[in-house]
């Protein structure tokens, strides 16, 4: 297939990008590198930097290559940032987003695969896992960032008759295994990371930020999916979507949860030794458990994730930290 792929020089889109190209797919990479790195995207694509809502460039694109099927991954990704900064996340994740379909959409293209969150379900009381009809309540700008596009999108394609695939995404980590790729943000809050930093002694501790949740170790329980995994569930999307029109909302999670002291602990034994560590207040609308119920996609594709194995996650994050250090 002919795919174009935005945010390809971040994380999650720069994996998808070398695991196409490994199928055979070909890729155009637009991205304007706020938070990516160029070094990320495999050497074989077409890479355009640009801003998903610059019509002079996209527009020009558009008109000499014919796509199959495009995959959004750009956007701004910190949730507290977000908080500062609500205008950016709106204007970053749903308006330049909203410009770049509609370019799309009136250039013939068809097929869409979009990046969104476990945080548009918000706070999830009962503690349970979550399916994909649970109710939707955003609780900070980047998750109503995502919900705002989420709805724009299901309105589009209904109007329009396209197909449209949301992924949920829980929570991303790992890296890849020929460590061509991994996470490369800068003073980031993601769990793993900061371990990772402290581990290879370019941070000097872990801050956990609450330890007084209703769960095990009363430290939040998330679900954490290797970004392999998750690059592989958009290849089979992709390539159901060659011959199917699908409109549909998968959930992107192993349906399993670990604590931020379980992982942290996980750590520990890798490494036989102990990390500096502290505890610190509740992060604001931090939730105590987020977790997929992710029967939905393994049932429709048959599909068994490859890397659910807490230890592996964290392995291959250290081994990329190491390189980048
Ligand atoms: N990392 C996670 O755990 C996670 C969880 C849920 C959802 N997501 C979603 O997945 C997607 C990818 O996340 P990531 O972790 O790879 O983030 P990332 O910051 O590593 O990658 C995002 C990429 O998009 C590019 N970009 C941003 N705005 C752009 C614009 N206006 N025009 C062109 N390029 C632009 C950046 O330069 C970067 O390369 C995001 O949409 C994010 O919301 C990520």
């Amino acid at each position: 297939m002919n795919i174009l792929l935005t945010g390809g020089a971040g994380y999650i889109g720069s994996q998808t990008t070398f695991a196409l190209i490994e199928k055979g797919h070909t890729v155009t990479v637009i991205d304007n590198l706020i938070t990516g790195n160029f070094n990320l995207v495999p050497k074989k694509v077409k890479f355009l930097e640009a801003d998903i809502s610059d019509e002079t460039k996209i527009k020009p694109l558009l008109r000499e290559d014919k796509f199959d099927l495009v995959m959004h991954f750009a956007g701004l990704v910190r949730v507290e940032e977000s908080l500062k900064n609500p205008e950016k996340y709106y204007l970053y994740n749903f308006e330049k987003a909203k410009k770049f379909f509609d370019i799309c959409i009136n250039s013939g293209l068809k097929k869409i695969i979009f990046s969104s969150t476990a945080g548009i379900y918000g706070e999830n009381k009962k503690m349970k896992k979550i399916n994909e009809d649970d109710k939707l309540l955003p609780s900070n700008p980047y998750a109503k960032s995502k919900y705002e596009l989420e709805k724009y999108l299901t309105n589009i394609t209904k109007k329009k008759n396209l197909s449209c695939v949301i992924l949920r995404y829980f929570n991303v980590a790992g890296a890849d295994k020929k460590n061509r790729t991994g996470l490369i943000a800068q003073n980031s809050n993601n769990l793993i990371k900061v371990i990772c930093e402290v581990a290879v002694e370019k941070r000097e501790k872990i801050t956990i930020n609450g330890n007084d949740y209703n769960t095990t170790d009363g430290t939040p329980i998330r679900d954490f999916i290797h970004v392999e995994d998750l690059s592989d569930m958009h290849l089979i999307i992709a390539e159901n979507l060659k011959d199917n029109n699908q409109t549909c909302i998968y959930n992107c999670g192993y349906g399993t949860g670990y604590s931020v002291g379980e992982v942290i602990n996980e750590m520990e034994k890798i490494l036989q030794r102990n990390l500096k560590k502290e505890y610190g207040p509740r992060r604001k609308d931090d939730i105590p458990y987020s977790v997929a119920d992710n029967k939905k996609f393994q049932k429709k594709f048959n599909w068994m994730p490859k890397y659910n194995d807490l230890s592996y996650i964290l392995k291959s994050a250290l081994e990329w930290e190491k390189k980048i250090k």
